[in-house]
């Protein structure tokens, strides 16, 4: 099988790496794709915005399945594109990739599928804006209607924060503050049959302890030792194959992948957000897990033949990825800094620790820093302790001049509280 894989995070190289493993894979393409990509993928050149462009290379390439990371190409339409030229393409539609691209279509889709989400409304002027911050009290939880990747959602105890948040936007849905620890669900979907991948936890905000700014992501790790047991099933039947039902009731059906982002609250599980894409960096701990090969899944998806697909296989090891940012991420991120230490992780940790590139480039010999978040270190254990332990020694191999990352991923689930 012969794949293009469309982006350059270190999920599209967390794909990459897996379907690099998976030995129905005869040629695997990336574009654009970055340094780290490179070693396991041929790169080529694409404006990943422009589906033609994006179809012209699935088809000089004889791709036999094009498969979408990002958001911002589905929201484009680029499946479409792929899937109109005639070669089968992983990710949604752009009407239903609108689940992402826009909250309030998502919110209207939840209320009409019987979905637990926060109570919302979505306002445009500063009086609806100060009326829905009144109804729902400290903490404000205002979102960017749009797609922000990642950093559009504001939540504050703070009312003039808020409010200079809201009225920055053209558009804010403000919605009803969820206690309580979030949760990363995938499920891969061909429109009408869904298969759950195993939950996991991402840490976006950007210091220990969940303090600073929110970010697109700083570190990963499943399973979830603390979850109910019952937890992906429940979520399957009040969340994923109702939205998915919705989505094809209306003629519009979701095929690709669906993230559902979950609070657990103290009134049950309810959804914070969905994407309509693999998470970044969860898919870094998700695929470390998975030991079904990916190419075939991912295509069943594409082709509505997910039903016959045999039963998901996984590793009971553990996963942890710790995201290494560069200077001043998420605000201003410096660039082009060298990146030291990656031949020694490959020397000394692999293959239970490995370095997957996001913002890398290649300058001659150097790799270099080429983004906000630059590495998604990766690890793999007999339980979260050892998969942390491994994850963290591989990341004090790393030099990059200003860089930071979290110290905590992963702490408070291997200590068991
Ligand atoms: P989103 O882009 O919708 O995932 O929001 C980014 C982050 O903001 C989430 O991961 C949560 O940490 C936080 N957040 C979003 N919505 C809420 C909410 N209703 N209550 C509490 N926190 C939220
Ligand atoms: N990890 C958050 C996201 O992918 O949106």
């Amino acid at each position: 099988m012969k794949l293009l894989v469309i982006g350059s995070g270190a999920r599209e190289h967390a794909l990459c790496r897996s379907l690099s493993l998976d030995p129905a894979v005869t040629a695997l393409h990336c574009a654009p794709g970055n340094a780290g990509i490179a070693d396991v993928a041929e790169l080529h050149q694409v404006d990943a915005l422009d589906g033609k462009a994006v179809a012209a290379l699935a088809t000089e390439l004889d791709a036999d399945l094009v498969v979408v990371g990002p958001e911002a190409p589905l929201v484009a339409g680029v499946a479409d594109a792929v899937r109109d030229a005639g070669i089968p393409a992983f990710g949604p539609s752009k009407e239903a990739a609108q689940l992402e691209g826009s909250k309030a279509f998502a919110k209207e889709v939840m209320a009409a599928a019987g979905v637990p989400t926060a109570r919302s409304y979505v306002c445009v002027t500063p009086d609806e804006v100060d009326e829905a911050l009144d109804a729902f009290g400290a903490p404000y939880v205002v979102k960017d209607d749009g797609l922000a990747a990642g950093k559009g959602v504001v939540v504050t105890g703070d009312l003039e924060k808020a409010r200079a948040h809201a009225n920055a936007c053209d558009r804010v849905v403000i919605e009803e503050f969820l206690d309580g620890p979030e949760v990363s669900l995938f499920a891969i979907t061909d429109g009408e049959t869904v298969v759950p991948l195993q939950p996991a936890q991402d840490f976006k905000r950007a210091l220990d302890g969940d303090e600073g700014p929110n970010t697109g992501g700083m570190g990963a790790y499943s399973p979830l030792p603390w979850a109910e047991a019952d937890l992906v099933e429940e979520v399957m039947n009040t969340v994923l194959q109702p939205t998915v039902d919705e989505l094809r009731r209306r003629g519009t059906p979701f095929s690709g992948l669906l993230y559902a982002g979950l609070a657990i609250t103290s009134r049950g599980v309810r959804v914070i957000e969905f994407n309509a894409r693999f998470g970044d960096p969860e898919t870094q701990v998700v695929l470390a897990r998975l030991k079904t090969p990916l190419a075939g899944v991912l295509l069943a998806a594409a082709q509505g033949t997910l039903a016959d697909h045999p039963d998901l296989r996984w590793s009971d090891d553990a996963a942890v990825t710790v995201v290494i940012a560069s200077h001043n991420y998420p605000a201003t991120p410096r660039t082009g800094d060298p990146i030291e230490g990656l031949d020694e992780v490959a020397a000394q940790d692999a293959p239970s620790a490995y370095v997957l590139h996001a913002g890398t480039r290649r300058d001659g010999d150097a790799i270099v820093s080429a983004g906000g978040r630059v590495l998604s270190v990766t690890a793999s254990g007999t339980d979260l302790a050892r998969a942390r332990e491994r994850a963290y020694a591989a990341v004090d191999r790393i030099r990059l001049d200003g860089s930071h990352h979290r110290t905590d991923i992963a702490a408070k689930a291997a200590a068991g509280s």
